[in-house]
């Protein structure tokens, strides 16, 4: 039951789509604009650096959020595995963000939000490990796509062996839970970027660009 509880606590949390809502602040739907994704990307490229940045800690600290309330609300109860509540929480906030009820089911990619599990649940070397590789990946090919594919692939990398190190305090079932959760989330961004893949096949996927400030 605590697992539905987080689930639908992230769900909620990432149901605030920062993108859309920035873009509705400035007289312009960003599901009709650019690739028509309701994330940080998109964002950059039609409505400028600003509209990026905040998007990114929109989406990023949603997820964050989440993981704090889990964390004082099953703390005391469920303390050995809080790790894998706050595991929870952030596929529900993959979720909130991907498939937004009120906007048809038709949010973002979910990559922002992974962020933010990422940042609430490892370490900052972890966090830094996938900070460099995307901005090496990005910063080589300007495919945020590639980066982002990449990121999650590492994501699911590190979640393993930090567990396997005693990183989150956890052992067998618990453990393994978590790497399944891990392992959700990596799938879902592959399938949410499917057009994305195909494009880098084609070699005709968007390269970064950024938009005029609004
Ligand atoms: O996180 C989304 C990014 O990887 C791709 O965004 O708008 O180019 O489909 P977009």
């Amino acid at each position: 039951m605590e697992r539905i509880v987080c689930l639908v606590i992230g769900y909620i949390f990432g149901l605030f789509q920062t993108g859309y809502l920035y873009g509705k602040a400035h007289h312009v739907d960003i599901r009709k604009q650019g690739s028509g994704n309701a994330g940080t990307t998109n964002a950059l490229r039609t409505m400028g650096w600003k509209a990026g940045a905040v998007t990114f800690l929109g989406d990023c600290f949603k997820c964050v959020f989440a993981v704090v309330v889990v964390h004082l609300l099953f703390a005391k109860n469920y303390g050995d595995i809080l790790p894998l509540l706050s595991m929870y929480a952030g596929m529900g906030a993959v979720l909130g963000h991907n498939y937004p009820f009120y906007m048809h089911f038709k949010g973002g990619k979910g990559i922002a939000a992974t962020a933010g599990l990422l940042v609430s649940t490892t370490n900052v070397w972890m966090v830094l490990i996938c900070l460099v590789s995307f901005v090496l990946i990005v910063g080589v090919t300007r495919y945020v796509s590639l980066g982002s594919l990449a990121v999650v692939i590492i994501y699911l990398i590190e979640i393993i062996v930090y567990g396997k190190m005693g990183g989150f305090g956890m052992q067998g079932a618990h453990l393994m839970e978590m790497y399944i959760i891990a392992a959700l989330l990596m799938l879902s961004a592959f399938y949410k970027h499917k057009e994305n893949i195909k494009r880098l096949l084609a070699g005709t996927e968007n390269k970064l660009s950024v938009g005029k400030n609004k």
